[in-house]
């Protein structure tokens, strides 16, 4: 029988600058755990991302660091990447949206779209800088939001509100390059693609997804009642995928690009390819329906300002070209992550970034408050205090507490074997029953993505742990019935090697350690079955176990104190 295939991209990361713990906890991060989660279940899972590397962010970024805009990529990329990597995300591929196969592959959806009469030159009014000399498209511009009057709104999307602008509607707008006001609005040739004679066909394909989630599917049919707009798919830009017809620089537009969102979801498709041009893979078993991607799940995450861009804009690419390209079945939106009652900040210095918060704590402790925590359901506030409570409770007193209780115990009483005689009475088969109840909700609620259901079923096992222990009282047990404390330490041992292995999705390298001390190794890389009394019972009688060090030192007041100075606390 052929494995199951799941293919799972994140919303790839803009370039300009390292992310903030908002980023990874909306996209990067719930990718991850499903993707390590399904590798588990033994799918043949392909998990891709990149950074995305054009248009306005990136030449604003670089002019900005003062760099050359493709070296200033070259940096940030390689400082993404391995940022990445420090937090455990097992990308299969990180990919660059400024590589040769996606401006080859941007540049022929353009031609197959145009092929099927969906492309047409309009002449633009845009915002022209007098003291720029350019034109100042999308976020070069800025100003007041025309629907909540934020500012400063950027010339593409409001931050506060969320809404989608065309930078002519911006109140009082200036240049972010220089600030200047002295604009004016000149006409400009651009591509338009025509989504408005898409909109039974995305309709019909958003309706043939009822398995997608209510933020997903409200944002796709709010666009879709509206009824679609034309989309400019080019820019009056220097960097990015230049503009071509038939493999010709299109006449007209030879100082413009591609628009960064027309490229960005088609390095998706671009990224497999780099994969398989390093790896020697074959892309297109995952993404050419006619190549046998039919059977590939395709699973998207991303945060909720990306949903349009991914139920509206890409498939309208994707089905417009006219060809069998495999679209996405399962669509996994999230809320914000605020700090405190307001907004990460990197201007005002206010929220962790992913490399600052690496400075002062593990990976694993981070990845398990941001999928505890989870902006799922609605938006989630990040406080210090908070995230002090949950790491000390969940991951010192619960989980950290049980692992060393039990194999210092097994170290002193049981010489570091694990011990054989006796057989599980009334508490291992309540235990086990319960185990087997957890495990189901754990199994169901990451399979479903639903990453902050999984999370509390992960904690609602480890509680179990430290419950058992407590009642079963090996210590106790010892003093008059060795057989009997055998079992119970034998029980524990296997509860041990079943948390590393049910918690490696979520916080990997702790995992592995836990894996490692009692000689499980590889295993914490499968997934459980969903018997807990086979669970329970599965470590060979005899084997070494050792105590690790300390799996998670608490958070003080003191180290709190420093870091809500460090980070900034409360805003206001
Ligand atoms: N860079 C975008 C953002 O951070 C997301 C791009 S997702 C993709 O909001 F579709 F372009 F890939
Ligand atoms: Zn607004």
């Amino acid at each position: 029988m052929s494995r199951r295939r799941i293919l799972i991209t994140s919303a790839l990361p803009y370039i300009n600058g390292v992310k903030h713990l908002g980023n990874l906890a909306g996209s990067m991060l719930p990718a991850d755990v499903y993707a390590r989660f399904e590798r588990a279940r033994g799918s043949e899972v392909l998990s891709i991302c990149a950074t995305d590397e054009h248009g306005t962010p990136a030449e604003l970024a670089a002019a900005a660091a003062g760099q050359d805009v493709r070296a200033y990529c070259d940096e940030q990329h390689a400082l993404q990447r391995d940022i990445g990597a420090a937090f455990h995300l097992s990308w299969d591929w990180f990919g660059r949206s400024s590589s040769p196969e996606n401006r080859a592959l941007t540049q022929h959806f353009a031609d197959a779209l145009e092929d099927n009469g969906l492309i047409e030159e309009r002449t633009d009014q845009m915002i022209y800088s007098i003291d720029d000399g350019r034109f100042l498209p999308d976020r070069y511009v800025e100003g007041t939001c025309p629907i909540c009057g934020f500012r400063p709104a950027r010339g593409d999307q409001c931050d506060n509100c969320g809404s989608l602008l065309d930078p002519i509607e911006l109140i009082e707008p200036y240049s972010a390059v220089s600030k200047s006001t002295n604009l004016e609005v000149r006409d400009t040739r651009h591509l338009y693609l025509l989504q408005s004679r898409l909109q039974d066909k995305i309709r019909a394909f958003i309706d043939s997804r009822p398995e997608f989630p209510p933020l997903t599917r409200s944002i796709a049919y709010k666009h879709l009642d509206e009824g679609l707009i034309d989309r400019g798919i080019t820019r009056d830009l220097a960097w990015g995928v230049p503009v071509t017809r038939n493999g010709r620089p299109r006449p007209g537009f030879e100082t413009k690009v591609f628009y960064v969102w027309f490229d960005a979801p088609i390095e998706y498709i671009a990224a497999t390819q780099e994969w398989a041009n390093a790896t020697g893979g074959d892309w297109a078993r995952w993404w050419r329906t006619d190549q046998g991607a039919d059977d590939v799940r395709y699973v998207e995450v991303m945060g909720k300002d990306n949903v349009a861009f991914h139920t509206v804009s890409f498939p309208a690419t994707l089905i417009g070209s006219g060809e069998p390209w495999k679209r996405v079945d399962v669509l996994k939106s999230f809320n914000w992550l605020n700090w405190y009652g307001g907004k990460f900040s990197t201007s005002q210095k206010r929220g962790v970034f992913m490399d600052a918060a690496l400075e002062i704590l593990p990976a694993d402790v981070w990845r398990w408050y941001l999928t505890a925590q989870s902006p799922e359901s609605a938006d989630s506030a990040f406080t210090w205090e908070a995230f002090q409570n949950l790491v000390n409770k969940d991951l010192a007193d619960v989980l950290g507490n049980f692992v060393n209780r039990i194999l210092k115990f097994t170290e002193t009483r049981f010489d570091g074997l694990i011990p054989e005689g006796g057989a599980p009475g009334p508490l291992e088969r309540t235990l086990a029953d319960e185990v087997s109840a957890r495990l189901a909700e754990l199994t169901s609620g990451l399979e479903g993505l639903e990453i902050r259901r999984g999370a509390q079923a992960l904690r609602a096992l480890w509680v179990l742990g430290n419950e058992y222990l407590t009642e079963a009282a090996p210590w106790t047990a010892i003093k008059t019935d060795r057989e009997r404390a055998a079992v119970v330490v034998r029980t524990g041992l296997n509860l041990v090697a079943l948390f590393a292995r049910v918690s490696q999705p979520f916080i990997p390298a702790t995992a592995e350690v836990i894996s490692a001390a009692v000689g499980d190794g590889a295993a914490v890389r499968s997934w459980p079955g969903p018997d807990g009394a086979a669970e329970l019972d599965r470590l060979p009688v005899g084997r070494p176990v050792k105590a690790p060090d300390v799996l998670f030192r608490k958070i003080e007041d003191v180290q709190l104190a420093d870091w809500a100075e460090r980070f900034g606390g409360a805003p206001g």
